[in-house]
C-alpha cells in the first residue's frame, strides 16, 4: 500500500462521510456480545480519523448514532452512551493541541441523552470552535429529516424568503466543505437518514467488510475508487463542453 502516492493529492475527498455499520454482526460472527463490536469499532474509528486527516481529507462526518437507534434494546443503547461518554473525554485529550474543530450534528437537547454526554459534547464544541483546520463532525442522535425540519422551523420564525445558501446556514454542517464521498461498511446499500441534503451529489462506496474489520488498506481502496470517478454534477465532462455535437 503506497500511501505517499495519494497523500495530499488534490483529487482526495475534501469532506468524507462514514456510515459506521456492521459492529453487531462482526461481534456475533465471533461469538461475542454486540457491545464488543461497538468497542472495537470505536477503537478503529480513532485510528481511521487520524489516518484520514493525515492523508489530507479536510472534513469528516461520522454517523455514530441515529435518531432511530433509540429503538434498540436498552442495554445496547446504554452501552453506546457509555462509549460516547468515554469517546468525548478521549477526543478532548487527543485533540487538545491540534487544529481540529469538533462539531456534533444531532439533537443535544434530547433528554434521552445522558446529561454527561450532553455536557461533554457542548464543552468539546465550545473548546474547539475557533479552530480553522480540520473539521470532525460526530453525528450523534442525528436524523437527516429532523435536521431539515429543524432548519425549516428556524426559517419560518425568521419569516424571510429562503435560498440554498440561507437554508444551509441552519444545518448542523454549516461551514463544512461539500460532502463529496460517503462510505458505508458491512455491505448495506442505504443511507439510513444520513445527511440527505448534503449527500445529493456525493459519491458512494459500499465495502462488504464490517466496520471493526475495516482496515486502512480498505480505506485506501475505497478512496482510490472515488479518485478515479468522473463527477459531472449534471453537466458534461470538461473536454465535452467545448464543442456541441
Ligand atoms: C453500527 O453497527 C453502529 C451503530 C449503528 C451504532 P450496528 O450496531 O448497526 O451493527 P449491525 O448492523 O447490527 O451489524
Ligand atoms: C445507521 O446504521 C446508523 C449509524 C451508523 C449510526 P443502522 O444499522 O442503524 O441502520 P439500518 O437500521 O440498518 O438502516
Ligand atoms: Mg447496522
Amino acid at each position: 500500500m503506497n500511501i505517499d502516492k495519494i497523500k495530499g493529492d488534490e483529487r482526495l475527498p475534501k469532506h468524507m462521510g462514514i456510515i459506521i455499520d456492521g459492529n453487531g454482526r462482526w461481534a456475533k460472527s465471533r461469538g461475542l456480545p454486540r457491545s464488543a463490536g461497538h468497542k472495537v469499532g470505536a477503537d478503529n474509528l480513532k485510528k481511521q480519523i487520524e489516518f484520514l486527516f493525515d492523508l489530507g481529507v479536510k472534513n469528516l462526518s461520522l454517523y455514530c448514532f441515529s435518531s432511530e437507534n433509540w429503538k434498540r434494546p436498552e442495554q445496547e443503547v446504554d452501552y453506546l452512551m457509555q462509549l460516547f461518554d468515554e469517546m468525548l473525554d478521549e477526543y478532548k485529550r487527543d485533540y487538545l493541541d491540534r487544529d481540529v474543530k469538533i462539531i456534533i450534528s444531532g439533537d443535544l437537547t434530547d433528554e434521552r441523552l445522558p446529561l454527561n454526554v450532553r455536557t461533554k459534547a457542548v464543552d468539546l464544541i465550545e473548546t474547539t470552535k475557533n479552530r480553522t483546520g480540520n473539521i470532525l463532525n460526530l453525528c450523534i442522535n442525528y436524523g437527516g429529516r429532523q435536521e431539515i425540519l429543524k432548519a425549516v422551523n428556524e426559517l419560518v420564525k425568521l419569516g424571510e424568503e429562503v435560498d440554498e445558501n440561507t437554508f444551509e446556514k441552519h444545518l448542523y454542517t454549516y461551514g463544512m466543505l461539500p460532502l463529496d464521498f460517503i462510505i458505508r461498511t458491512s455491505g448495506e446499500k442505504r443511507s439510513s437518514n444520513f445527511l440527505p441534503w448534503q449527500a445529493t451529489y456525493s459519491e458512494w462506496e459500499f465495502p462488504k467488510k464490517c466496520w471493526p474489520a475495516f482496515t486502512k488498506r480498505d480505506m485506501i481502496k475505497a478512496i482510490k475508487s472515488f479518485m478515479s470517478r468522473n463527477r459531472r454534477f449534471g453537466g458534461l465532462n470538461k473536454n465535452e463542453t467545448k464543442k456541441h455535437n
